[in-house]
């Protein structure tokens, strides 16, 4: 089958997804495209990411217009937070389209938004399509992984997960929500005021583990340092002085009657290595018996989030309807063609 696929929102990861999907004629054809600044009439998508090269779908500003095209499903890859996206996945939900939104809290949308999930639930159901969130943290390596390790094992005790990455690649938005750039004092104020946020989705990731195990939260807590840099760093975007915020250091602990069962460690940098810090993805799990994984490099965010969604489209519309998680669903594999 060859999927139809509308692609809403142009951004770094809708982008990249497009030209996935272009390597893969044999399992994806695109037929549209959603952006929000404006864009002339009949501008083709190809034009709007930057190509080079027509792909023979129209992009619009109209999101009615966008999903009048015939489609399998929609990828949509705006925003991090479930209520700013709501009445978008009504909307997708209602043209009779499934969907894949790699918005943070839609990867497990019942931790903090269970009203609006119930509602997107109930929205997709009476369609007969399917929502999904997902993408590369949350939606894979510090949850889904997590889980599937924890098969192999007779009983857990606890989790300890770290994820040590580099933000040079990411633009703006990225470093002024991880408050990349600012003096020590700046970086205080912005957690304060809740304009530097650090990572989005411990909430998701620790209720997805704890509800798969079957542990009962008690609490979750979340703390946000700023690292600050020896060195003088810089990106296309940011410059950092020796003594100013070079990323966040943000921890996530899940409790379970007042324990610490789940901790999830998230030192995010621009160039770790120009301070030998080395990137990487590690998962230890204590318990019968215990398992100790580690991946040098990161899994990169961005092919990642990328890739996990594409590979994902063939399960979400052949899935029952209704709101999905990556614990629903069957585990994705690379669509090699
Ligand atoms: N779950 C995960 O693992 C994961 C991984 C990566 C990213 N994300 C999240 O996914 C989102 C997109 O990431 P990105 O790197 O692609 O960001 P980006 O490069 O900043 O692109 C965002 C795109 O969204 C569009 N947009 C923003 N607000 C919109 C709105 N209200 N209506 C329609 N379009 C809107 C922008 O459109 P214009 O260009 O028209 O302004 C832009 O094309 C972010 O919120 C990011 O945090 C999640």
């Amino acid at each position: 089958m060859v999927y139809k696929v509308i692609q809403w929102g142009t951004g770094a990861m809708g982008s990249g997804m497009v030209k996935m999907m272009l390597d893969k004629p044999n399992y994806f054809k695109i037929v549209g495209g959603y952006k929000r600044r404006e864009v002339k009439p009949k501008t083709d998508l190809g034009a709007v990411l930057g190509l080079g090269q027509k792909i023979g779908a129209y992009v619009f500003n109209d999101p009615a217009e966008a999903l009048n095209r015939k489609a399998d499903i929609v990828l949509h890859t705006t925003d991090s937070f479930t209520k700013n996206i709501y009445k978008e996945l009504i909307a997708i939900a209602e043209s009779g389209k499934n969907c894949i939104t790699i918005a943070e809290e839609m990867s497990y949308p019942w931790a903090k938004e269970p009203q609006l999930a119930k509602k997107i639930d109930k929205a997709f159901i009476a369609n007969g399509v399917t929502c999904l969130g997902t993408g590369v943290n949350p939606g894979f390596i510090l949850d889904l992984v997590i889980v599937t390790l924890t098969g192999a094992m007779l009983s857990v005790d606890k989790i300890e997960a770290q994820r040590i990455n580099d933000l040079s690649p990411f633009g703006d938005t990225v470093m002024k929500t991880q408050g990349v750039g600012t003096t020590p004092e700046q970086f205080q104020r912005g957690i304060e005021d809740g304009t530097i946020v650090g990572h989005i989705g411990f909430p998701e990731s620790i209720t997805m583990i704890a509800n798969s195990l079957g542990w009962k939260l008690s609490e979750i807590r979340q703390t946000r340092e700023p690292i600050i840099s020896k060195v003088h760093r810089e990106t296309p975007v940011v410059k950092v002085q020796p003594g100013m915020v070079a990323g966040c250091r943000h921890v996530g602990v899940g409790y379970v009657d007042g324990q610490p069962r789940i901790t999830l460690v998230h030192p995010q940098q621009v160039h770790p290595h120009l301070e030998k810090v080395e990137t990487g993805d590690y998962i230890k799990i204590t318990g019968d018996p215990s398992i100790n994984v580690s991946n040098v490099p990161e899994l990169p965010g961005g092919k990642g989030t990328i890739a996990v969604t594409v590979n994902m489209i063939p399960h979400v519309v052949k899935a029952e309807p209704g709101l999905k998680t990556m614990l629903d669903l069957p585990v994705p594999s690379a669509l090699m063609g």
